[in-house]
């Protein structure tokens, strides 16, 4: 395993956001460094999602497959696995805390890069034959982190975003705990409703299902092929300040 650290030195931190506002990196960072430790634990209820969600990009030996907000690293070792000795698996992850783990997960593993930064800003060392998304809400709310991502991936690249989404209308109240408990691993409860629009709105072979009871979703797709037309986002929100100005200078 390799490590690139390069992340800017512009976090601060500050006041507590409105959670309906645009993604915040600094915020995300803050809240990451206070929940790393826990963080495995906390969320083993959703292993075998993540597991499935792995099974579906279908990674292939030799690929090169990124973890985009690799978090502390799950889904990494099955990735190291798949894609075998002569693939390569990046991991991109801007907390240091939750970047920790993953260092420690992946110490054996000889083909998984980290890099320590956020999804806007990140230049990955090879462009992926897959991309996975494993509840990254705040990189799935980003036009810049989106682009700066399917731009350096390979034509026709596959594509796997899941995460957490509101209960339809016929289960509102169970939204109430839902919100809260999101609070904690997002900053910013934009696009909850149907978390993967952005996204979809790039790619080609969309295909998104709920999955029970009600709160989460898959999607698959794919990078535009050589057929196909350049990125060309149908974009739900109006050009958004996503905290994509950290960090770019
Ligand atoms: C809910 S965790 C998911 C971690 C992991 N993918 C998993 O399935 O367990 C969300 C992760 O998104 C990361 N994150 C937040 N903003 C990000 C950004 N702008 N770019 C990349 N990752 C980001 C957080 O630091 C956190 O590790």
């Amino acid at each position: 395993m390799t490590f690139n650290g390069s992340r800017s030195s512009e976090e601060g931190g500050g006041a507590r956001r409105w959670p309906f506002a645009q993604p915040d990196i600094d915020g995300a960072i803050d809240d990451y460094a206070q929940l790393a430790a826990v963080y495995d634990y906390e969320t083993r209820w959703i292993d075998s999602v993540r597991s499935s969600a792995i099974a579906m990009l279908a990674p292939q030996p030799g690929e090169t497959v990124a973890d985009i907000a690799c978090g502390t690293g799950f889904c990494l070792p099955a990735l190291s696995r798949a894609v075998a000795d002569e693939g390569m698996v990046i991991g991109v992850e801007p907390s240091e805390g939750m970047m920790a783990h993953a260092l420690a997960r992946c110490a054996i593993l000889p083909n998984v890069q980290l890099i320590c930064s956020p999804a806007q800003i990140v230049r990955l060392p090879h462009a992926p034959d897959a991309l996975l998304f494993s509840f990254a809400h705040d990189v799935l709310q980003s036009r810049t982190a989106l682009e700066n991502l399917l731009s350096q991936a390979k034509r026709g690249a596959r594509v796997v975003a899941l995460g957490a989404k509101l209960f339809p209308w016929w289960l509102a109240p169970r939204n109430l705990w839902f919100l809260a408990g999101e609070r904690g691993y997002i900053t910013t409860y934009r696009g909850l409703a149907r978390p993967w629009r952005l996204l979809a709105g790039y790619l080609h072979e969309v295909k998104v299902r709920p999955l029970a009871p009600g709160n989460k979703f898959i999607l698959t797709g794919r990078v535009p092929g050589a057929a196909g037309p350049a990125l060309a986002p149908s974009d739900p929100y109006p050009q958004a300040n996503d905290g994509s100005a950290h960090a770019i200078s």
